[in-house]
């Protein structure tokens, strides 16, 4: 698919067909979220893949145990075959940085003007998701509960130093999911939100 198409194909499905996604389809938006850029080429992060029913059950349990939530969103969003949890992880930044070529020895997080690891784990979430529509599939990126984290990481057995940043399920579009925000807002124009050569022009 062309690149422009990707991105502008790029829209979050909350409801997916029965049919499974394919290994292969899998294998290559994993394959393609590790070509993401971080900071200090330092990849603090970590995907957990989930594919089968059973698991897929799991984690609905474990992050949205709530017997009342009959919602539109959950029961489209669980019909999805696959799922990637995409997490990051804090330490391996500090270390990378307190290495000789960066010298940041303290550990000092306020040295970061952002978290990187956040970030990096975004990039490569993007790249999950681009590929997936490459694929003819769709997907989207959802929150979990911070109450629920470590509901989640006793499931899966994920260290604490792994934090979800979302979770990405996948499959293949259907109709009828729960509709997104750009159905009750306008994207901002794009002259609305670049500055060129400064702010106020
Ligand atoms: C960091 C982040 C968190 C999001 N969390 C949720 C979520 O919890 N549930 C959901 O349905 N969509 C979630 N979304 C999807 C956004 O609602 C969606 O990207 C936005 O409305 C624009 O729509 P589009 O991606 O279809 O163009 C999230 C997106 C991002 C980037």
């Amino acid at each position: 698919m062309d690149f422009q198409d990707v991105v502008r194909r790029r829209k979050m499905v909350r409801r997916f067909g029965p049919d499974p996604v394919s290994d292969a389809a899998l294998d290559r938006m994993l394959a393609n979220a590790v070509h993401a850029p971080s900071a200090g080429f330092s990849q603090g992060w970590a995907f957990l893949r989930l594919e089968t029913p059973a698991d897929i059950e799991h984690f609905w349990a474990a992050t949205m145990p709530d017997p009342e939530a009959d919602n539109d969103w959950l029961t489209g969003m669980r019909t999805a075959p696959a799922l990637i949890v995409p997490m990051s992880n804090k330490e391996i930044y500090l270390d990378r940085y307190a290495q000789r070529d960066k010298g940041w020895t303290d550990r000092d997080e306020a040295r970061w003007p952002v978290p990187y690891w956040h970030i990096d784990t975004g990039m490569a979430s993007l790249l999950i998701l681009q590929t997936a529509v490459d694929e003819g599939l769709g997907a989207c990126f959802f929150g979990i509960p911070p109450e629920q984290i470590p509901a989640f990481r006793e499931a899966f057995d994920v260290p604490d130093d792994y934090i979800p940043i979302g979770a990405i399920a996948v499959g293949h579009p259907e109709q009828g999911g729960a509709p997104g925000s750009p159905t009750r807002r306008t994207r901002r124009d794009v002259d609305e939100v670049v500055h060129t050569g400064k702010w106020s022009q």
